[in-house]
């Protein structure tokens, strides 16, 4: 089947960058992206480039390439389900709050509910596309729902996970390590597997497109982002020792990595991983391996969300213990909101837990980020803590504002500009002592300390 009208559902992190490049690079592809959030539907079909609803670098020249040509944002839903001839499901599933599986299982509520809305449109045959992470087998909860609201289309199933990072999304996309498309093993399922590897061979090569069968693909997906997790927690682990035993873990990092058999990426270590998906992810593999009756390899996985978070709590004590210590005062800079560097997205970041853990030791918090917006710091610390004492935190536009009322600077994101400031003259301006608690190690400690700051990064002394 050729394919030549697409309708994602869902203009997230995901859907917003992905089906820009699937428009960019299938020009005679109709792409119509649609989300029940209306500002955010006007947000990607506004002039203001600049302020699209997720900030990529490079995303703004495909959008204004292809926007308005084949690549379309819109609110109606059911209209541009009707006209598809493949759907992708890109909606959010986080974890659930409530209900069996708590604090463990993914919530599919939204994924039921698009399944429910597609059943009920649509009059000609579909492939609907699984993009969303999802639980191993959860095509067959859709395939049920599909079927139980309308029996007489025909839909095929594919799994074929986001690969991409926040940040480098648009490299991600142009340049994918692999595509993994998976499918029924049926003829009919085959076809449509072919269908979407069509779609990608426009810019990506044939032998780094992987075909398996449903569950391989979707279990792949968890996996990967629980591995990558799983070096940052081993890396992050180490940073303690280091401290205890002189080890300084930027030289042991290299070392590791420089072993072929291990690689050096995600070898960084760090105040604790955040972004939407590697605690979702790993909580759901642990839910899943619990449910089977697997503790033991519950249990495994699970260590690596014990990990993150003890690192964020050990990064937050050092902080409260020297304020309380060298009686410096109880307000710090803190450098960064976002989970990484180049992007707007804050979920699960590690600033709003060192943050929640200063304000409830009654430390202000004065907090800076180049690209995520005010309203989404309050929303994220009232997301953890309802109850937070708004008054301790304070959004600043201008890092060196309040500089002068400041012991203590805190690095919580690694963007390019914070290695690039004039530390020098933030030395000459800052009250004294001065500490620079580095959560990303990303200044060099010998030319801070030579600047005259008291510098304290992870995992080195
Ligand atoms: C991740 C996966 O990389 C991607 O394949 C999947 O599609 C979605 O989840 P993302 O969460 O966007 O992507 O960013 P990633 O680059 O993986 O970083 C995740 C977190 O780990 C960030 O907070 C980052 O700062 C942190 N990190 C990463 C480290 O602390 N150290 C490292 O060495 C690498
Ligand atoms: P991700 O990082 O997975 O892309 P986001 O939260 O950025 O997650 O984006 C998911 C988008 O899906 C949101 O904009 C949300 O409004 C949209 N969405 C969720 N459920 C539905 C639905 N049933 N119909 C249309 N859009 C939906």
């Amino acid at each position: 089947m050729k394919i030549k009208n697409i309708c994602c559902i869902g203009a997230g992190y995901v859907g917003g960058p992905t089906m820009s490049i699937i428009a960019h690079k299938n020009p005679n592809i109709k792409v119509n992206v649609v989300d029940m959030n209306a500002d955010k539907i006007s947000a990607w079909n506004s002039k203001d480039l600049d302020n699209l609803p997720v900030y990529e670098p490079g995303l703004s020249k495909v959008v204004k390439e292809a926007r308005g040509r084949n690549l379309f944002f819109s609110n109606d839903i059911n209209k541009y389900i009707d006209q598809a001839d493949m759907i992708f499901i890109s909606v959010n599933t986080p974890t659930k709050t409530s209900g069996e599986g708590m604090g463990y299982a993914a919530d599919l509520k939204y994924i039921e509910a698009c399944a429910k809305q597609i059943a009920e449109v649509s009059k000609t045959d579909k492939i609907i596309v699984e993009k969303s992470t999802v639980p191993v087998r959860t095509s067959e909860k859709i395939r049920q729902i599909l079927k139980l609201n309308n029996s007489h289309v025909d839909f095929q199933i594919l799994s074929n996970p986001e690969f991409l990072a926040e940040g480098t999304a648009m490299r991600d996309l142009e340049i994918p390590d692999r595509v993994l498309i998976g499918g029924d093993k049926t003829p009919d399922g085959q076809k449509a597997i072919e269908s979407l590897v069509k779609i990608y061979t426009s810019w990506v090569p044939r032998k780094n497109i992987l075909t398996t069968n449903l569950w391989s693909s979707e279990l792949s997906k968890l996996t990967a982002n629980a591995f990558l997790a799983q070096r940052i927690s081993s890396i992050n682990s180490l940073s303690e020792l280091c401290e205890e035993t002189g080890a300084d873990i930027e030289e042991v990092s290299k070392a590791i990595g420089m072993d072929s058999r291990i690689g050096s990426s995600f070898l960084k270590s760090s105040v604790g991983f955040g972004g939407s998906c590697f605690q979702k992810d790993i909580l759901n593999l642990v839910y899943i391996a619990r449910t089977l009756g697997l503790e033991k390899v519950a249990d495994y996985w699970e260590q690596i969300l014990i990990i993150n978070e003890h690192q964020r709590n050990r990064f937050s004590s050092k902080i409260i213990d020297f304020i309380k210590k060298e009686n410096l005062e109880p307000e710090v800079l803190m450098l960064g909101w976002a989970f990484k560097k180049n992007t707007n997205d804050s979920r699960e970041s590690a600033s709003i837990y060192v943050t929640n853990n200063l304000i409830n030791n009654s430390i202000k918090v004065d907090i800076y980020d180049p690209k995520v917006k005010e309203y989404q710091v309050n929303f994220d610390l009232s997301s953890l803590n309802p109850d937070y004492d708004a008054s301790l935190v304070n959004y600043i536009d201008n890092p060196f504002i309040n500089i002068s009322s400041y012991n203590t600077v805190v690095i919580t994101t690694e963007w390019d500009e914070f290695k690039d400031f004039d530390w020098k003259t933030v030395y000459n301006n800052i009250k004294k002592p001065a500490y620079i608690f580095d959560g990303r190690n990303i200044l060099k400690s010998e030319i801070i300390k030579k600047i005259g700051f008291n510098y304290l990064g992870l995992g080195r002394n």
